[in-house]
């Protein structure tokens, strides 16, 4: 029996996934390791010994209920820190010259190009954690989707290259490493929310993936099928908590439980005469509050979150018209009511939540979106044999990443 495990290293939580092939050939999660994150922010490993401790609860966690031991494991990278920009992506272009007659493009060619593309795009203190072609180009034929076998001269290429702050992986493998787990790849949050939650053809037609989730919002925009732009705010849920014990004078534990029992995140459609109770730091009584109150505090902080983003996409030359598909909003804050609403009415996009998706066994317990980037991980562990899924830097294994895009080629033809 083939089985497969996902770790995902997240802000508020670790989450461990054991899922196998059943007789079908479909993913069936079997196990779910779940515990409250510690010695990790903002997707940054800042004590060693407490997020190792985390990291190991989840897994032994999920080995118990699954009744096996998976220790192979894909996890995810993503970070931010306030100062520098951890998680930055670019579309690398470069060409090579095959031969002053047209020439029959082989994979020697290709995997040349590739790696030409990988060497242009390096860059101190940081790893290309993915990378993809996007398209190719074969003289005057203009694009094509794949090379090889046609004949030509000169051949370009576009790859998306994402990059992640080294410091920051290096961290994250050795407290996988000295739990005992093997990490076997890793792949950038943004890529696996958005594998586990978008269909194909939104990937198509263009469409923007937030994972918004305690510390981090992570987002990667598909057109045509690959990731155009991938990056990270260094914001997130536990933001909107922070503002409302702030402005609220509430302490942690009551301004996340107001969020959760209140929260909206679009003010407009809350009835202005609506009354909640909360309780203030040091008072004796709960208070009546307007519902109101607490969705503005909300909504200004998401407005800023979302504002980032497209800023960032603007500052990449992303126009609008480019997301016919409109904003999947995912993450746990994506289960804040009105969310969606907000989006739409401030992006003009159509929007909708990501729940992820592809897999069966214990959906009832993982149909939340704050498991997209879970679900994706296993996705990808699931699919990285079958070549399916592509891009993903296998420390240097370059070779075998361009096996995989191969295939994944070979598989549009079929
Ligand atoms: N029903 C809800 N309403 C509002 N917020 C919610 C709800 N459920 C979860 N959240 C918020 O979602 C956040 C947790 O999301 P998630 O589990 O996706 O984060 P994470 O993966 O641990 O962190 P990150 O991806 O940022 O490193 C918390 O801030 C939590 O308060
Ligand atoms: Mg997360």
């Amino acid at each position: 029996m083939e089985r497969f495990a996902a770790l995902d290293i997240g802000s508020s939580k670790i989450v461990y996934l054991i899922g196998e092939r059943d007789s079908y050939g479909e993913l069936h999660v079997i196990g779910i390791g779940e515990v409250k994150s510690k010695g990790v922010y903002k997707g940054i490993i800042n004590n060693l010994n407490e997020a190792k401790a985390s990291i190991k609860r989840a897994f032994q966690e999920a080995e118990e209920m699954a009744g096996v031991k998976v220790r192979d494991v894909v996890y995810n990278v993503s970070g931010a820190s306030l100062k520098n920009n951890t998680v930055k992506s670019q579309n690398e272009r470069e060409s090579i010259t095959i031969s002053p007659n047209p020439t029959e493009i082989e994979r020697s060619h290709v995997s040349r190009l590739l790696e030409r593309c990988r060497v242009k795009s390096k860059e101190d203190g940081y790893e290309i954690v993915f990378h993809e072609p996007r398209k190719f180009i074969l003289d005057d034929q203009g694009e094509v989707k794949n090379p090889l076998g046609l004949l030509g001269s000169k051949l370009s290429a576009e790859v998306h290259v994402v990059k992640v702050s080294s410091t920051i992986i290096k961290n994250l493998e050795k407290a996988i490493r000295e739990t005992g787990l093997n990490p076997v790849q890793r792949v950038v949050s943004a890529i696996a929310s958005a594998r586990a939650v978008l269909k194909p053809d939104e990937m198509e037609d263009g469409v923007l993936v937030m994972d918004i989730g305690a510390g981090l919002t992570d987002y990667t925009l598909y057109h045509e099928g690959t990731p155009l732009v991938t990056g990270v705010v260094p914001f997130g849920g536990n933001n909107i908590t922070k503002d409302l014990s702030h402005y609220l004078k509430l302490d942690t534990e009551e301004a996340e439980r107001v969020k959760l029992k209140y929260g909206h995140a679009f003010a407009p459609a809350v009835p202005e005469d609506e009354e909640i109770q909360i309780k203030p730091r040091g008072e004796e009584k709960e208070v009546t509050r307007p519902k109101r109150e607490i969705a503005d505090v909300i909504q200004a902080r998401l407005e800023e979150i979302i504002e980032k983003v497209f800023k960032e996409l603007e500052s990449q030359g992303v126009k609008r018209e480019l997301i016919k598909a409109g904003v999947v909003v995912t993450g746990g804050t994506a289960n804040l009511p009105g969310i969606k609403e907000l989006v739409e009415h401030m992006t003009g996009l159509p929007a909708r939540i990501g729940y992820p998706e592809g897999i069966i066994g214990l959906k009832e317990k993982i149909n939340d979106p704050r498991y997209a980037t879970a679900v994706g991980l296993l996705r990808t562990a699931f699919e990285r044999e079958e070549g399916s899924i592509g891009g993903e830097e296998e420390g240097g294994g370059f070779f075998k990443e361009l096996w995989r895009a191969f295939r994944r080629l070979f598989e549009d033809i079929a």
